[in-house]
């Protein structure tokens, strides 16, 4: 039986950095922003689908996608989120499906899939366990103006478009506090490891 665990958070609480912490355990790790990333690549099915609906206006010079500036488009336009959301949705849900099937027949224990919108989606649906990295707003907050090079009240308008943090904390099988040092979230990973191991 391979265990899936369902790893989500807020906008740069901590997602990809307990992420490389499974790894560093030789725990697979399932990432779904990067088969986005990967799946907008020129050449692929994903790319022309969302240059015909979006207009070669958000390609670079190099023709390809330009991340900030589609980010931007459907970050303040509903209709238009949803229509970049369903032609990468399917595509995403495929790939991670048929990535469970393989580590199934691998007999891998356990299989986690980094999901930023874990609870908004039907990804929800794929996985055993769920855990929630946690950091206070005010950690979060600072984090993600320093990581992107944002105000303050562009990063607060972020963190607020997002389901808040402490409703994903009730809804968590496990939660996880990343607003301390990297050691100390180390040690919060270890004692939940030790709960997934004997699931
Ligand atoms: N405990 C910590 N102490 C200090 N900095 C941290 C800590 N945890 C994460 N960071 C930093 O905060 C930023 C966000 O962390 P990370 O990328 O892991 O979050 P994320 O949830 O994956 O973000 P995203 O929503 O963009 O995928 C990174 O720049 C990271 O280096
Ligand atoms: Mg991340």
């Amino acid at each position: 039986m391979t265990l899936i665990v369902g790893l989500t958070g807020g906008i740069a609480t901590g997602k990809s950095t307990v992420t490389q912490m499974f790894k560093s355990v030789d725990i697979p790790v399932v990432e779904t922003d990067k088969i986005a990333r990967d799946m907008l690549r020129k050449g692929t099915e994903g790319y022309e689908e969302v240059v015909t609906a979006f207009s070669s206006s958000i390609l670079l010079t190099n023709n390809d996608i330009n991340r900030k500036k589609l980010a931007m488009i459907v970050f303040s336009n509903p209709q238009r989120r949803k229509k970049l959301n369903d032609i990468v949705h399917p595509r995403v849900k495929s790939i991670i499906k048929t990535e469970i099937q393989t580590h199934k027949e691998l007999g891998t224990k356990i299989l986690v899939l980094d999901v930023p919108l874990l609870f908004e989606t039907d990804f929800i649906d794929l996985v055993d366990k769920t855990m929630v990295v946690y950091t206070t707003f005010k950690k979060q907050k600072e984090r993600l103006m320093e990581r992107e090079r944002i105000d303050k009240d562009y990063a607060e308008l972020k963190i607020s478009a997002q389901m808040p943090l402490n409703r994903k904390v009730d809804l968590a099988d496990y939660v996880i506090d990343n607003s301390l040092s990297i050691l100390e979230t180390r040690k919060e990973f270890n004692k939940i490891l030790e709960k997934l191991e004997v699931l």
